[in-house]
């Protein structure tokens, strides 16, 4: 049986590290967190998250450090790589063995895919991977979960849509990973050029049942969620091929209406660019604005959990 105390001082560094009792726990610690989260709770009083951000980002480095505020803790932040002694020279290594003689907590985002993985190593406090190269991105993860149990209900019995960048996207490789632990099925709707991973496919092969496609009309009438995701321009070695696939999807009001069910829900992990043209965003069915708020249940869970403060 799983508690509290199994998440006590562990880092958060990929979705294959938990089982579906885990990811259940978690979840029903993030649903506490809605209420808490509307009050003060003095939970983290005394407790510092270093948020050490060397790529861009608002919703996670912003969720994180609302998370921890709303915990009743306090943040020291690095949101800019150039600031910090990185840009000396000082290897990474190094700079989490700092980090972890002056915070609790820490939860960082970092160009490389590795970085997560070897954070770990050397960290001596919580690690949390806040988007790790185009490797993983958990803790979003956790928050796509809580958002698609609040949206329809449950998760296992659907059927799920990851459409656009599934090679370069860290989101969709950490949530093909986790959906391995319920029983959904999975179209991955990209362009060849976009597929996802093999490393992905094989780690989830035999759990999850997975279609590829690459005609997102003509699948979504199966679909009960969409999740889409942006063609990450920052990973492509050149402008022409980011162009060549850079408008592979673009979901409007009418693709909805003229192929969705009435209650698809819509999600994206933000930002977008234009594969969801804002003719949605009224409809009923757009949740990745709901999506983005459920990102501070989930870490106010995530650091709770991770800094021991959490009881049974
Ligand atoms: N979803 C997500 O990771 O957004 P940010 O890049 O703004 O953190």
């Amino acid at each position: 049986m799983v508690n509290a105390s199994d998440f006590k001082d562990k880092h958060f560094i990929s979705m294959m590290d938990y089982s579906r009792e885990e990811l259940d726990y978690i979840l029903s610690v993030a649903d506490k967190m809605v209420d808490i989260s509307k009050e003060s709770s003095d939970l983290a009083k005394g407790k510092v998250l270093g948020s050490m951000f060397f790529e861009p980002s608002t919703r996670t480095r912003l969720s994180f450090e609302t998370a921890m505020f709303r915990l009743g803790g306090s943040v020291t932040t690095v949101a800019d790589p150039m600031t910090s002694s990185a840009k000396k020279g000082e290897t990474f290594e190094d700079t989490i063995s700092t980090i972890s003689n002056y915070v609790d907590i820490i939860a960082m985002r970092h160009p490389d895919s590795d970085a997560a993985l070897r954070a770990k190593k050397v960290a001596k406090v919580p690690y949390i991977n806040g988007g790790s190269g185009t490797w993983e991105h958990p803790t979003q993860t956790m928050l796509d979960l809580h958002c698609i149990s609040y949206a329809k209900g449950k998760i296992d019995g659907l059927t799920i849509g990851l459409v656009g960048d599934l090679k370069n996207g860290r989101t969709v490789h950490s949530l093909l990973k986790a959906l391995r632990q319920y029983n959904v099925k999975v179209y991955c709707i990209a362009p060849e050029a976009l597929k996802m991973k093999e490393e992905v496919l094989e780690a989830v092969k035999g759990k999850v049942e997975v279609i590829q496609v690459s005609d997102l009309a003509e699948n979504m009438p199966h679909l009960d969620v969409v999740y889409m995701t942006r063609v990450q321009r920052e990973r492509f070695a050149t402008q022409e091929e980011y162009d060549k696939v850079k408008d592979s999807y673009i979901m409007d009001r009418k693709l909805i209406e003229e192929h969705g069910k009435k209650d698809v829900v819509i999600m994206h992990p933000l930002p977008r660019v234009n594969e969801i043209s804002t003719d949605v965003d009224d409809m009923p069915n757009a949740w990745y604005f709901r999506q983005v708020g459920h990102g501070i249940y989930a870490r106010m869970a995530i650091i709770a959990l991770a800094l021991g403060l959490w009881n049974d």
